[in-house]
């Protein structure tokens, strides 16, 4: 038994009955819950959330505004990767874990506590994610993970939280599992288990379309960061905020996919990230215009890589950490603004781009008067560049003529 733990506490079902678990089942002598702020709209107002700790049976409740560091260290290096795990999902979960991991390990130490506890699963990513991160902060906390080993089904954590009197809003009946912050909202379980059902349109509400107007929005960068939103300068949470609302207001920034757990599990999941999916758009498009094209390219092989790493519950890790060096080194150069416009429903679409330090040029791309470009240095470049396919043709003779097709 671990003599004090803090909990990673949601306010929800799972966490409020883990507190009297831990205490009942003789894992912690005494439980103390932080709920981290990572701009999740349904975050409970922090006097319920203590009361209901304190009923659940925790010695005290703690709850850390985290929104402008979710927003300044995490979405920030998300976006200069432009990181879309397996070409799709923007780490809407993934980005989060690691703030609350940083927030646990503090209060641990403030508490003077000798383990972190989380209410994940064992089929997941996030716990993944809670523990290599404590272990990678504080190798000598203990990590407890009760709904991993308690066998309740919803139904058994329910009657539970009434023996105990822990007050609940949560019913037995509960389809989706939902878990969001100013990233976006990630949404699983319910007829969603069927990849081949159509997703529902209920548990979305970042992406209901309230308008069919058409929105045109200029998104302004600074070294590879938004600054600015149609000219308004304004701090990187309330830009997210901002497109999150022009983005889903048309219904932009749904995402459906099958995705691979890292433990194995292929799971089908949708997600609704409005402002995610705008900004990178957005930040991709810039750095085609900043980005010399031996750099983007690598750093496009990269960018899958620093996804899969954080995916993967690396957040805190030496390569993770060289890759946002070097992502950074990257940025130097992609300042500038983006146009991109939403139709309802659903589009976005990336159209026009602008930068002082682009790299394209009007003289050397245009096909009329202006052109600036030496043709003539074209003809041996050209030879060059193809001898060695030409002289291994040459090499091959009659039977490398070109066969007959079939
Ligand atoms: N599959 C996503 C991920 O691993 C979303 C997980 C959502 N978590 C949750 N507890 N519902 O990042």
């Amino acid at each position: 038994m671990v003599k004090r733990v803090v909990l990673a506490y949601s306010g929800g079902l799972d966490t409020s009955v883990a507190v009297r678990w831990l205490l009942e089942n003789k894992q912690a002598a005494e439980v103390v819950c932080v709920a981290v702020d990572v701009g999740q709209s349904d975050i409970s107002d922090p006097d319920v959330l203590r009361d209901r700790a304190l009923a659940a049976g925790a010695l005290d409740c703690v709850v850390v505004d985290a929104r402008h560091e979710m927003a300044n260290e995490f979405c920030s290096s998300a976006i200069v990767a432009n990181a879309r795990y397996e070409g799709k999902y923007p780490l809407v979960s993934a980005l989060s874990r690691p703030v609350i991991v940083r927030h646990l390990v503090d209060q641990a130490r403030r508490f003077d506590a000798d383990a972190v506890g989380h209410g994940c699963t064992g089929k997941g990513n996030d716990q993944v994610r809670f523990e290599v991160g404590t272990h990678a902060l504080a190798p000598d906390l203990k990590v407890l993970a009760p709904a991993r080993n308690w066998g309740m089904t919803r139904a058994d954590s329910v009657d539970y939280a009434h023996k105990w009197n822990i007050p609940i809003t949560a019913t037995k009946e509960k389809i989706y599992s939902i878990d969001e912050n100013l990233w976006g909202r990630a949404i699983e379980c319910g007829e969603i288990e069927d990849p081949w059902n159509e997703p529902p349109s209920e548990p979305y509400t970042l992406t209901r379309q309230t308008t069919s107007d058409t929105a045109e929005t200029v998104i302004s960068f600074e070294n590879g960061l938004p600054v600015a939103v149609d000219g308004v300068t304004m701090p990187l949470f309330d830009i997210i905020g901002a497109m999150n609302v022009i983005a889903g207001a048309r219904g932009a920034g749904r995402l459906d996919m099958v995705e691979n757990r890292r433990v194995g599990i292929k799971s089908r999941e949708v997600y609704e990230c409005p402002g995610a999916l705008s900004i990178i758009t957005a930040h991709s498009a810039l750095e085609d215009l900043c980005l010399e094209r031996d750099l983007a390219r690598e750093k496009q092989r990269l960018e899958i890589r620093w996804a899969e790493l954080v995916y993967d519950g690396m957040w805190f890790s030496p390569l993770k950490e060289a890759l946002d060096a070097f992502m950074n080194e990257t940025q130097r150069a992609v300042s500038g603004d983006v146009r991109i416009r939403f139709d309802a429903p659903g589009l976005m679409t990336v159209v026009g781009r602008r930068s002082d330090l682009a790299l394209y040029d009007h003289g050397l791309a245009t096909y009329d008067a202006a052109d600036t470009f030496q043709h003539a240095d074209s003809e041996g470049f050209v030879k060059i560049y193809g001898l060695g396919v030409k002289t291994w043709a040459a090499r091959q003779g009659a039977q490398h003529s070109t066969p007959p097709r079939p």
